[in-house]
């Protein structure tokens, strides 16, 4: 009997992609595997049954390292960026490695980051958070005053609604980090917004808030009062850190599970207002143009989205055959992973995965599935659901209702190939 191959669906690889010249210019920048981890040389010296040179002296004291730091021989786990897709390095973004990590929390220094004009360095000393508009009483704090209010501690994805913006027309970065890399999980310490807007007393009109970042793009956006009394943070900790410059030191919005153009970082100011400030963060940009010309727009919400983050371009299989184990993360701006299903063979057969807890609100969800390759090629794809029921679309079905001019809000399930030499590439089935 014909073996039935993947191929039979119908696959649209990168490079089937580029040729059609949709591509930007440059593209091969990430070329295939970019990236990926290297293979392990070794030397026979230091291995069984001679005795290694770091167990012949004695290592370095304590404090020699007064700030640690990952192995040199992980050095290759770091945030990088994609040169051609942006004009500058101000106004950019770098990527997390996701298929470099485990677990739900991003380590600090690799969060992924979006500037619009470059990283403010804030003295906290000068630091001022000014509160005001429709409110009974304008408040200003300083930094100070904000780490003396009771606070709470949670762990929130942060996806920028650009997240997978490139991958709309087809299969076009080669590496998770690429495609998926701009999103991050860590725990936030902060005051609820809820405690100062007590504080202030909000005037019955009082429906939007204005966010100002104190950056040279003083980037602006409205957050409607329902969404401030619930659950967003005046945060100042990233994992027990104070907020790295990069990520809004000292003090940045929190908004869960919504678009992570919102979490204004250096905030310095929140007016309340009656209605929308409509500034271009809210209508020239992080709009979504369909097809029938007409824009979605405050389109908050990051629905539920997952991606195997190994085996993945960056981090592909070194072993020909066997016991394999699939990686990969979920969230939800609605809420928690209530399942993931994992597919070898592009979407005909799906088994369910298993979530290594924990699982929080609106925050990145560990998966595994475990199985015995054969050693033949493979389309891996992964879909979440949350707990309201939602579940991921596939990439057609995400289009038939948006169409392709879209940038933002790509939610789409990934196909990613598994090559029988290990490789593994961005490709896309019909
Ligand atoms: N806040 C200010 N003040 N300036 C900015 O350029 N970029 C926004 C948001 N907040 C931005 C900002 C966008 S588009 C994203 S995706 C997130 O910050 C990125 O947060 P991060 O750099 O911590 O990953
Ligand atoms: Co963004």
């Amino acid at each position: 009997m014909k073996e039935e191959t993947p191929k039979a669906k119908g696959i649209t690889s990168r490079r089937d992609f580029l040729r059609t010249g949709l591509a930007a210019g440059g593209a091969l920048a990430t070329g295939t595997a970019a990236h990926a981890m290297p293979p392990q040389k070794g030397n026979p010296a230091n291995q069984p049954p001679n005795v290694p040179d770091w167990t012949r002296s004695l290592g370095e004291g304590v404090a020699v390292r007064p700030y640690g730091k990952p192995s040199s021989f992980e050095s290759g786990v770091i945030r990088r960026d994609v040169e051609w897709l942006t004009a500058s390095r101000e106004s950019s973004v770098s990527f997390t490695p996701l298929h470099a990590l485990d677990g739900m929390i991003t380590p600090n220094g690799l969060c992924f980051e979006r500037h619009h004009a470059g990283i403010a360095e804030v003295d906290p000393a000068d630091y001022r958070l000014i509160l005001h508009g429709l409110v009974d009483k304008p408040l200003m704090f300083t930094l100070d005053d904000i780490k003396r209010m009771p606070r709470v501690s949670r762990p929130y994805f942060c996806e920028c609604a650009a997240n997978s913006g490139m991958e709309w027309r087809g299969a076009q970065l080669n590496g998770c980090q690429y495609t998926h890399g701009m999103v991050h999980c860590v725990m936030y310490t902060g005051v609820p917004l809820k405690t100062l807007l007590e504080e202030a007393g909000v005037r019955p009109n009082g429906k939007w808030l204005l966010l100002e970042g104190g950056d040279s793009a003083a980037m602006t956006r409205s957050l409607p009062m329902q969404k401030a009394l619930d659950d967003v943070l005046i945060a100042y900790r990233m994992n027990g850190e104070m907020l790295y410059p990069e990520n809004g030191y000292p003090v940045r919005a929190v908004i869960p599970g919504w678009e992570a153009n919102m979490w204004v970082k250096w905030l310095r100011r929140i007016e309340v207002g009656d209605q929308p400030w409509h500034h271009r963060e809210e209508t020239s940009k992080y709009t979504d143009l369909l097809e029938n010309g007409t824009a979605r727009r405050f389109t908050y919400v990051m629905d539920a989205k997952s991606v195997i983050t190994s085996p993945s371009p960056q981090a592909p299989v070194n072993h020909k055959s066997g016991f394999t184990v699939l990686s990969g993360l979920a969230w939800s701006g609605r809420g928690k992973i209530a399942r993931v299903d994992v597919s070898i063979d592009g979407g005909r057969n799906w088994h369910t995965a298993k979530i290594d807890g924990p699982v929080f609100d609106k925050a990145l969800t560990r998966f595994y599935y475990e199985f015995d390759w054969d050693g033949r090629e493979l389309l891996l794809q992964s879909r979440a659901m949350d707990e309201t029921g939602y579940v991921q679309p596939s990439k057609a079905e995400l289009r038939k209702v948006r169409g392709v001019n879209s940038v933002y809000h790509n939610n789409g399930i990934q196909t990613w190939q598994l090559h029988k030499n290990g490789e593994v590439e961005n490709v896309e089935i019909s």
